[in-house]
């Protein structure tokens, strides 16, 4: 299976308003792709289609081999781990945390099923790896943040994902957690193909091969991310001067407010 991902001529209406307008996207085999475009650019739209919590209003939509319409979306959402700040309203305020992970396994919020030892152990795993194996008891409405964040990731590892879908996984962590976080996501998933949605051109480690700019429901640019993360194409996503520098690897911005004047 070459393409992991293959979204031919998709859009999304909601009344008179185009969301996502006419977007063609392959993502093959191991490419790991960065999605990043202002607020309201559609960006969880795009990925709740991936991910298969969303229908196009037109165009084909190809997930790890399964063609949407004929497939089973249910059993695709197994292949996929996803994490979005939607996620976090979605765990029961008093679930455990072990319980919680295990809960990606069967793609289902709360745990309906009674768990197999080899569900404990692996969600056991996860938790050790990602230093927060001493939580594992306590109610997920305890934790901070950052210690919510680990554990929606052990959560969306569990199935062992062909496809991690990240929305804006780190919104809210400070550096240390969003470093460590980075830098685990490259320890823990190293076979599967990650999809991360983000406005910090920071956060694009060098895990990642691809960018993807989306502007207003459209495709501003996509490809290696060499040729998208330049001036001129993250100036025009963001309406800013951004100027972009390539440092240890990551590539950083500095915005001149001096040439251009302020929206508010
Ligand atoms: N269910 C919906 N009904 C109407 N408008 C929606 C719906 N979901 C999203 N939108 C609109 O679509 C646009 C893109 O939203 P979204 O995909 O969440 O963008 P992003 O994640 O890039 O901030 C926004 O203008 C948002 O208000
Ligand atoms: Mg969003």
């Amino acid at each position: 299976m070459g393409e992991i991902v293959a979204l031919k001529e998709i859009s999304l209406f909601r009344g008179h308003q185009t969301i996502l307008d006419n977007i063609s996207w392959t993502i093959k085999k191991g490419e790991h792709w960065a999605v990043v475009g202002a607020n309201g650019a559609g960006k969880t739209s795009l990925l709740r289609i991936v991910a298969g919590y969303l229908w196009p209003s037109k165009g084909e939509v190809m997930v790890l081999g399964r063609r949407y319409g004929k497939s089973d979306l249910r059993e695709l959402r197994r292949h996929i781990g996803w994490i979005s700040q939607e996620l976090l309203a979605e765990i029961p305020p008093t679930q455990r945390v072990i319980n919680a992970v295990i809960s990606g396994k069967y793609a289902s919020f709360g745990l309906w099923v009674e768990p197999e030892k080899e569900d404990y152990k692996r969600a056991i795993l996860l938790l050790e790896r990602l230093d927060i194996l001493q939580l594992a008891q306590r109610p997920f409405s305890t934790l901070s943040q950052g210690e919510k964040q680990r554990t929606l990731l052990a959560r969306a590892l569990m199935a062992k994902p062909d496809l991690l879908v990240l929305d804006e996984p780190l919104s809210g962590l400070d550096l240390t957690t969003r470093e460590q976080f980075l830098f685990d996501l490259e320890r823990i998933a190293p076979s599967a193909t990650v999809i991360l949605v983000t406005h910090h051109i920071e956060e694009i480690t060098p895990l990642f091969t691809h960018v993807l700019l989306l502007k207003e429901g459209r495709v501003l640019a996509q490809g290696g991310k060499e040729e998208v993360l330049t001036n001129n194409l993250l100036s025009q996503t963001f309406d800013l001067n951004i100027y972009v520098q390539r440092r240890f690897g990551r590539f950083w911005i500095t915005i001149n407010h001096s040439t251009k004047s302020s929206q508010w």
